[in-house]
């Protein structure tokens, strides 16, 4: 059975940073939808339309987590219902979850938003929109965090796999 990654955390939090790093050390698929969105066309901000993305990008996670692949799930994650959700649905197929938490001061997020709104293709998020969603962040408490599985490393000292130290 497969495992599913859950990465939360607010915009500029450095989800997809983590993301492309556990994806190459995992190797794990990446699900980040808006890697799908834009080349769609469709605006990433949408939220009806991004919700929907998700939702089938998920159903597409879970099929790849049934067949014994490592999955990173890079939507935000904001809400504890919605962690939950995923959690859930995780468990219930028999795969094991870990959560990856990054919970980032909004000041230094906007340091990092407003370089990246400067790099070119960047989807472009303003301070006002940064600070509006601050109101959706619900940190994970320690009863939530005990309610997944620990994380699982190929690389470093007493892991498995080929790198593994006897
Ligand atoms: N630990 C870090 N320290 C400094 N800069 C970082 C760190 N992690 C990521 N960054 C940089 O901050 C910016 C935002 O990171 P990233 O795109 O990974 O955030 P994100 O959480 O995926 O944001 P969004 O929700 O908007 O997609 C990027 O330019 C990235 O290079
Ligand atoms: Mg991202």
């Amino acid at each position: 059975m497969g495992r599913i990654v859950l990465v939360c955390g607010m915009p500029g939090a450095g989800k997809t940073t983590l993301a492309r790093a556990l994806v190459a050390e995992l190797d794990a698929v990446h699900l980040c939808p808006d890697e799908w969105l834009v080349p769609l066309g469709i605006d990433p901000h949408d939220a009806r339309r991004r919700d929907r993305f998700e939702r089938l990008q998920w159903r597409h996670g879970l099929r790849l987590a049934e067949l014994g692949l490592t999955v990173v799930v890079d939507f935000g994650l904001w809400s504890r219902v919605e962690r939950r959700r995923l959690r859930e649905q995780a468990r219930a197929i028999g795969a094991d979850v870990e959560l990856r938490v990054l919970d980032v001061p909004l000041a230094e997020r906007w340091r990092r938003v407003a370089a990246r709104n400067a790099e070119p293709g960047a989807v472009v998020i303003s301070r006002e929109q940064l600070v509006d969603y601050e109101r959706w962040w619900q940190p994970p408490d320690a009863a939530e965090r005990a309610a997944y599985d620990a994380p699982v490393r190929r690389s470093g000292a007493g892991t498995s796999g080929p790198n593994a130290v006897p």
